[in-house]
């Protein structure tokens, strides 16, 4: 594998950011970054060091960098070595996807792996968690590409990385021992795709197995879960039992939970208490099952997404990831997170200004409880991970989707200067 490139060695630390615009607030304010590369002070008219590069927001909006609570960077740009999805459903993705996984070396995916963290950096992320293919058929050498990537981005980006038994636990025998030596290897979270079993009681095994493995790693588990049209496919008020069984409220992630959507309503609602009350948060990925689900239906077509307004409603945290980038399971992707809003808002009809805040939120704030993000924000302490963006609200970010005219790492400059 070629040398890690170290990617902040000549960005500029930057001192604050005059005039910025923030969500929700009357006026501009000054920005002030401490030497440490954390926010200072916040105010009108502030003074800024001597020497220290100050960056003019003129009025602009200035958000904290954005987090893609969900993405596949293992899989990131593959769509070139894998056959076309011709169906463009889950199942022929992952059947694409099986093939290729078991001729790929780790330096293939680590390169393609910095290629995706570099567009999201770009684009203004500044966390990313990443969930990465673990099995008899991948093996380790995924996991071994993406944790290189990682470590050769770590000056640009913050990345949490997540075992996921692709081809499940009980249909895959051999891949509970992969994820185990993976987490040994430095991984941070227990995945999961427990739909993706024979049988139901198959998939509640697979969800029993996670907790074991979470409990030996103290670790947080983001389980890929009812990512189907199924309205029987009934994982996920499981898994918020389970949680609440094994006393891990706040510490487990449903992902995707599409069948909720196909769910007669008095079950849907049912099964968002049980999520509610268990403390378990939604990570949702609008384009990929806009692309992926509906595909048996012929017309009315199902959007595909989770009940997102009904979820944020009720009290759940929501956030919404990328997911792919171009690959077998979605062609397109950018990695730019203002897509995903945008997205996010057409998809569930989040179109009022109450909701946009909702939509920025789940590409932020929510984001950030998902992830369990410390000092994150923009307040005196929180680290000066930041986005200038070139419009004057929220509202217009998601509209214009602008490529950020400044992105800032730990008050470090990575675009922009
Ligand atoms: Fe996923």
């Amino acid at each position: 594998m070629r040398a890690a490139k170290d990617h902040c060695v000549s960005s500029t630390a930057i001192g604050g950011i005059r005039r910025a615009q923030l969500r929700g607030r009357r006026g501009t304010c000054d920005i002030r970054i401490d030497g440490a590369g954390n926010i200072e002070k916040i105010g009108r008219g502030l003074r800024f060091g001597r020497g220290r590069r100050v960056i003019d927001a003129d009025g602009c909006l200035v958000m904290p960098s954005f987090i893609d609570s969900h993405l596949h960077l293992d899989l990131a740009y593959s769509l070139d070595i894998v056959p076309a999805n011709r169906s463009g459903t889950l199942v022929e993705a992952i059947r694409h996807w099986d093939r290729a996984k078991r001729k790929l070396k780790p330096a293939d995916v680590r390169d393609r792996a910095i290629r995706a963290i570099e567009a999201e950096v770009n684009f203004g992320t500044g966390h990313i968690r990443t969930h990465v293919d673990v099995g008899t058929g991948a093996g380790l050498r995924l996991v071994e590409g993406v944790l290189a990537a990682r470590e050769a981005c770590k000056t640009i980006i913050d990345i949490q990385v997540v075992v996921f038994p692709q081809d499940g636990l009980l249909r895959d025998p051999g891949a509970y021992e992969q994820m185990h030596a993976a987490l040994q290897m430095g991984c941070d979270l227990v995945g999961g795709i427990a739909h993706n079993e024979r049988t139901h009681d198959d998939s509640k095994r697979h969800i029993d197995k996670l907790f074991d493995l979470a409990a030996e790693f103290d670790a947080d588990i983001d389980c890929h879960i009812d990512e189907t049209d199924d309205p029987k496919s009934r994982c996920t008020e499981y898994l918020a039992a389970k949680t609440i069984e094994c006393g891990r409220q706040g510490r487990v992630t449903a992902s995707h939970v599409c069948a909720l959507a196909s769910y007669d309503n008095v079950h849907a609602a049912k099964v968002i208490d049980a999520l509610r009350e268990a403390r378990v948060q939604v990570v949702t990925n609008p384009g990929v099952n806009l692309h992926l689900q509906g595909r048996h239906d012929r017309y009315p077509k199902r959007r595909g997404l989770t009940r997102v307004r009904e979820l944020v409603e009720a009290g759940v945290n929501v956030a919404a990831g990328q997911d792919c980038i171009r690959d077998p399971f979605y062609p397109f992707g950018t990695g730019q997170m203002l897509d995903v809003a945008h997205l996010l808002a057409h998809a569930d009809h989040l179109t009022t200004p109450k909701q946009l805040n909702t939509v920025l939120d789940a590409i932020t704030t929510n984001a950030a409880k998902v992830l369990r993000l410390r000092g994150y924000g923009i307040r005196p302490g929180c680290r000066a991970d930041l986005v200038v963006l070139p419009v004057q609200d929220g509202h217009e970010a998601v509209r214009l989707r602008p490529i950020p005219a400044h992105v800032l790492k730990a008050g470090r400059a990575m675009r922009g200067d």
